[in-house]
């Protein structure tokens, strides 16, 4: 397994560009399996999490090619409906093969994802959602089974618990574009990567309306034809280079994001004392040094709220914030597992129910951490960044999960970071 060492202190300074985005690109690849015909995607950012999608559709039948770097093409001509845990096991978004499945098969049997480390997540509102499209759904030996010979639009609400859900609606909007009548869905996500995915559908032929709204009315069409689409860019990503920018005081260029996506994290921003400019569309101007931060309180929401994807990342600045912020997560309430390493680097945090209690300090201290998710990886390597003396990150395979070179890419900014196998790492500073 690779580990980082990072050496902190380091402004980081340069213009970075920002990929396509992972939580986009995934439910479009599995909307590819909704025609025979071939379809182009470009801006798809080049990360495992991506090259497990398109295992799994190749699994199911589907030819694939990589046109290049970032562009992939996709022949759903023949498909199956069977997607087995050998292979679901290795990433949760694959739960959104079930609506393309049904809608184009009327059936599927689908492994259930199992645990993730970031908290429980169920997908009841998934398959409820599908029951009142009229599927039968049977949970049988670790799998959904769903048969979809009866399959009808209808109006149904999807909201939870914790509010809306992303890759439910993404099931269900797939699910209802090959689906006789009409469908409306209550409380549908709206975030940028929902949108896309329905931008991409309706470049299919889908019959979409309300796109962007918690109000989608979805009338089904007999079929949908083959295109060429542009994967939106990150809003994570640029949301955590912007974050490196600010915590290393350093002064960043960052291309190709979207500042529209990232409103409630701006506004945080704000509140905390930094201005970020963007001067032309797709470029953003972090100035990070000669700031005077303050604390500020957080709660995660759905989109336009503040994103929980951006939450550790954000505890990692907050930590080298001095005073006192909070921040609740709403969304997934246990998602505090980078908080536990970031005390071992000298930060002063609490956790009381679903919230961090941040004692802001002026300074970290490097050390040996362990990542445990995707954005837990990047907010330790934030912390790394920004702390005295060495850190070492150990499984950073997460990382690569979502964020495309990010060694590369930082060390590019004047970053000074090193991947290797741990059986390199000095015994003195193993985990
Ligand atoms: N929920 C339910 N029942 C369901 C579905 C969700 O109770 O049937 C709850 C979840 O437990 C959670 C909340 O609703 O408390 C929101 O979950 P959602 O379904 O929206 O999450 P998701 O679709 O599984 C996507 C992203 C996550 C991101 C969340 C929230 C993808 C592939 N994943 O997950 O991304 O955190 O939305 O914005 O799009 C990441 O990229 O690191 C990541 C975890």
């Amino acid at each position: 397994m690779d580990v980082v060492k990072i050496k902190g202190g380091i402004p980081l300074s340069g213009t970075v560009q920002i990929e396509g985005s992972k939580n986009a690109s995934l439910p479009i690849f599995a909307a590819t399996l909704l025609t025979d015909e071939p379809c182009i995607i470009n801006n798809v950012p080049d990360l495992s999490d991506v090259r497990y999608m398109t295992e799994i559709l190749e699994h199911l039948g589907a030819e694939i090619e990589q046109l290049g770097k970032n562009s992939w093409k996709i022949v759903a001509k023949n498909i199956t409906s069977h997607a087995p845990y050998e292979i679901v096991r290795k990433m949760r978004a694959s739960i959104c093969l079930l609506g393309p499945l049904i809608a184009r098969l009327r059936k599927a049997k689908i492994s259930l994802p199992g645990g993730c480390v970031i908290g429980h997540r169920p997908i009841d509102l998934h398959l409820k959602g599908l029951s009142k499209l009229n599927c039968d759904i049977e949970i049988s030996k670790g799998y959904i089974i769903a048969d979809g010979k009866n399959i009808r639009g209808r109006d149904l609400f999807l909201g939870g618990r914790h509010g809306s859900t992303v890759t439910g609606t993404a099931n269900l909007v797939m699910a209802a574009t090959l689906t006789p009548g009409v469908t409306q869905i209550e409380s549908a996500s709206c975030e940028p990567e929902i949108i896309d995915l329905c931008n991409f559908l309706k470049a299919m032929g889908a019959d979409i309306e309300g796109i962007g709204a918690h109000h989608l009315k979805i009338t089904g069409v007999d079929k949908l034809h083959g295109c060429q689409y542009d994967v939106i860019s990150d809003r994570i990503e640029a949301g955590s280079m912007i974050i490196a920018g600010i915590i290393t005081r350093g002064n960043l260029c960052i291309k190709g994001a979207n500042l529209h996506h990232l409103r409630a994290f701006v506004d945080k921003l704000e509140e905390a004392g930094i201005n970020i400019t963007c001067p032309e569309n797709g470029q953003i101007i972090v100035d990070g040094t000669n700031i005077n931060r303050n604390p500020v309180d957080i709660i995660t929401l759905p989109y336009p709220g503040f994103p929980t994807d951006l939450q550790a990342q954000m505890c990692s600045l907050l930590s080298l914030t001095p005073g006192l912020s909070i921040i609740t997560e709403r969304i997934y309430p246990n998602r505090f597992m980078h908080v536990p390493e970031l005390v071992r680097m000298g930060a002063d945090i609490s956790i009381e129910g679903n919230s961090a209690i941040i004692n802001g300090k002026e300074k970290l201290s490097g050390s040996p951490v362990m990542a445990s998710d995707l954005r837990a990886s990047f907010a330790l390597i934030l912390a790394g960044l920004a702390s005295e003396g060495e850190t070492w990150v150990q499984r950073i395979y997460h990382i690569d999960r979502g964020y495309e070179k990010i060694d590369q890419k930082l060390n590019s900014l004047g970053a000074n970071i090193v991947r290797m196998s741990d059986k390199e790492m000095p015994p003195e500073v193993l985990y």
